[in-house]
């Protein structure tokens, strides 16, 4: 099952996986998952999918009875969201959002549907998996993009946890932290002036993360990755100091 599979990475990870197995794709536009469908199920394969905005915690609960009854194997939380900017400019209700759908509906998607995905996997002597998909953002304190950066340091700490805890089930957990990836992210959260060079394929992103899964816990894509231990060599206040510095000097440039 595929959080967010109407585009981008989710859309991605699809593409890939319904090589090899049925499909449960949940997405906010019920026509755009219909298309999706449409597209997928010519592989011969089932695709089943699930409309519903995932800031409603009623529609997580939801997604969870469903996806079980699917009896799904691999959950990829991929949906997420943020919005640019200082937070105090922000709508009180984007900001919630945010968390809603990029910190809690993950935690009540994974415990739900973990129980499931072990014993399956048990009694069928296989391994299931859990991604979540987190952000290089995770790795530092972002200024003018706060609540998505500390939501994805939260998704990159809470897996990483659960995959030690989980070290001696048949399950394989992986966050996927993608750099800059080209999809209509940026657009959405207001980052659209913002090119950044060098943005990855969201089919080579996916294929990382898959590759990955069962080989490590923290798959990092893009130009970036090798720069992701900066942050925790340095004091916190220079890591936010110059991230702000880089946000304003990108902004002057393209406005
Ligand atoms: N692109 C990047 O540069 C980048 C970098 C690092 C991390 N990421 C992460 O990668 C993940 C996928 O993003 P993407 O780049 O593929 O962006 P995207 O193309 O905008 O896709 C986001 C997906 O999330 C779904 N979604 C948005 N709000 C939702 C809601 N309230 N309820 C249910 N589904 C919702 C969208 O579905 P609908 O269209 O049906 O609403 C869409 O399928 C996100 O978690 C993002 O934080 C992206």
């Amino acid at each position: 099952m595929i959080t967010g599979a109407t585009s981008g990475i989710g859309a991605a990870f699809a593409s890939h996986l319904i090589r090899s197995t049925d499909l449960l794709l949940a997405g906010r536009d019920a026509e755009k998952l219909e298309i999706t469908r449409n597209e997928l199920i010519r592989r011969g394969r089932k695709v089943e999918t699930f409309a519903a905005d995932l800031t409603d915690e009623s529609a997580v609960n939801e997604l969870v009875d469903r996806a079980d009854a699917f009896g799904i194997d691999l959950l990829i939380n991929n949906a997420g969201i943020g919005q640019f900017g200082r937070l105090i400019d922000h709508e009180r209700d984007t900001e919630r959002d945010t968390a809603m759908l990029n910190v809690v509906a993950v935690v009540v998607l994974t415990r739900g549907l973990l129980p499931g995905i072990i014993e399956r996997a048990g009694k069928a002597n296989e391994r299931g998996g859990v991604v979540i998909v987190s952000s290089t953002a995770a790795f530092a304190p972002v200024p003018f993009f706060a609540t998505y950066a500390a939501s994805k340091a939260f998704s990159l700490y809470f897996t990483e946890a659960l995959a030690e805890e989980l070290r001696g089930d048949p399950v394989d957990i992986l966050a996927l932290c993608p750099g800059a990836t080209k999809t209509g992210f940026s657009a959405r959260a207001g980052l659209d002036r913002i090119s950044v060079p060098g943005a990855a394929d969201p089919g080579a992103v996916a294929r990382e993360a898959l590759d990955a899964l069962g080989n490590k816990t923290v798959q990092v894509t893009g130009l970036l990755s090798q720069a992701t231990l900066g942050p925790f060599l340095v004091p916190r206040r220079l890591v936010t100091g110059a991230l702000a510095a880089a946000v304003r000097y990108f902004n002057a440039r393209q406005s």
